[in-house]
């Protein structure tokens, strides 16, 4: 073995593929059960319909060099990914844009007319100054607005208070002064067209690469754990930094998400793929209905039934699934301590979203770990 990686998510199969194609000797180990990391999606037993089993997954970039790379293992349909939001019981499309803004106030303002009157409900606090979230949203978007589409979403994906989080939490909120209400600005967006499984496993597909799976790193009983390896082969680690160093720097704090599944006897339960919840009495945050990620497979998918998913946010323990960084002060610091004991490890490399304690959507991953291999392992 030349290489050892430890996590088989987008990060560590794009090391893995490139090594292998290299002619390098790889194994990829990980300690779920199925490749691909969060990535990872398969077919709901009743319905066959694809489920993202650890949230929904969009894919979409502007970078040419990642866009030929995963083009290499997949396929992307046309899929172009679009949110709506329900807020008192009334539909609205996101992000805010025209219509959102003429729908809530009843109006038909113009591109201009409708900036003058957001930058006058801005005007209420400066960005520069607010003290904490709730007035930062003020004051990029006014009052009205923020109360409407972001307090209580932003209470219930923080399980706090907008005016006791940090005004960090957000640089930005994008508003559209047009009625465009595509989710991303990419260049490319499209949705694998055989499933998010197949185009891993593909790029898994070749004979210098062995995968382990239900394999831990740190799992002592197992042949390759980090005592046994570190020092003796080059090393990929994809996993949780502060947990390699054994937490000695501290935890970094997590947002974890839980998902609540159901089949619908319906043909169609919310008529597009994402929908939020805007408010305070819902729990969830929003609700996915598969289905329509996949609209060419409708002549295979079932008539009378729909997969949908709940989601709810809560901060994560040591045993919950990592989703977004919480990424307070502490946390920065803390990852700062570990990225200097990192320095210390002969040979260890480490990448991806946990590794490196940052959110990164898949062709960051991929494209992350194509600069590691280009710059550094090769
Ligand atoms: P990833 O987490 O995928 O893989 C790490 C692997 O390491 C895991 O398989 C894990 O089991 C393994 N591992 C950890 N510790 C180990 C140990 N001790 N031993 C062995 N194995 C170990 N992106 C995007 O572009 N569009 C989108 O719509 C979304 N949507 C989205 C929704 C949600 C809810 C989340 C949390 C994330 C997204 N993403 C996304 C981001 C996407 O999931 C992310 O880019 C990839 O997962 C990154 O791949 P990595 O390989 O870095 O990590």
């Amino acid at each position: 073995m030349d290489l050892l990686i430890v996590g088989s998510g987008f990060f560590g199969l794009t090391i893995a593929e490139r090594a292998a194609a290299a002619g390098r000797k790889v194994t990829v180990i990980d300690r779920r059960h199925h490749i691909g990391g969060n990535a990872f999606s398969e077919n709901e037993a009743q319905t066959g319909i694809e489920v993202h089993r650890y949230g929904a997954h969009l894919f979409h970039t502007s970078n040419a060099t990642v866009w030929e790379y995963v083009n290499r293992f997949t396929q992307f349909t046309d899929y172009v990914h679009r949110v709506y939001t329900n807020h008192k019981g009334v539909v609205y499309p996101l992000p805010i844009n025209l219509a959102t803004i003429n729908q809530f106030f009843q109006a038909a303002y113009s591109p201009a007319d409708a900036r003058a009157l957001v930058n006058e409900l801005a005007g209420e606090f400066d960005a520069k100054s607010a003290a904490n979230l709730e007035e930062k949203a003020i004051a990029l978007i006014g009052r009205p607005l923020y109360e409407a589409f972001i307090r209580d979403y932003t209470a219930k994906q923080w399980q706090t208070d907008p005016k006791d989080l940090p005004a960090e939490v957000i640089s930005r909120l994008p508003v559209r002064y047009n009625y465009d209400n595509r989710y991303f600005n990419d260049t490319w967006e499209g949705l694998p067209v055989d499933g998010y499984t197949a185009w891993l496993e593909r790029m898994a597909d070749h004979a210098n690469i062995e995968v382990k799976l239900d394999t831990d790193f740190f799992d002592a009983a197992q042949p390759l754990n980090k005592a046994a390896t570190v020092g003796q082969v080059p090393i990929v680690y994809t996993g949780p930094v502060d947990r390699y160093f054994d937490f000695a720097e501290g935890e970094l704090g997590w947002r974890t998400l839980d998902f609540e599944e159901e089949v619908v006897d319906v043909a169609d339960f919310q008529g597009t793929s994402v929908m939020n919840y805007a408010d305070a009495d819902v729990p969830y945050t929003r609700i996915h209905e598969f289905k329509h990620f996949h609209p060419e497979r409708a002549d295979r998918y079932p008539a009378e039934k729909t997969v949908i998913m709940r989601e709810y946010s809560r901060f994560a323990g040591r045993d919950d699934e990592p989703y977004y960084p919480v990424n307070t002060p502490e946390d920065r610091a803390r990852l700062l301590a570990y990225r200097d004991l990192s320095k210390g490890e002969a040979d260890v490399h480490f990448g991806g979203r946990l590794g490196t304690y940052q959110y990164l959507d898949m062709h960051m991953a991929i494209g992350a770990a194509l600069s590691m291999w280009n710059n550094t392992l090769r």
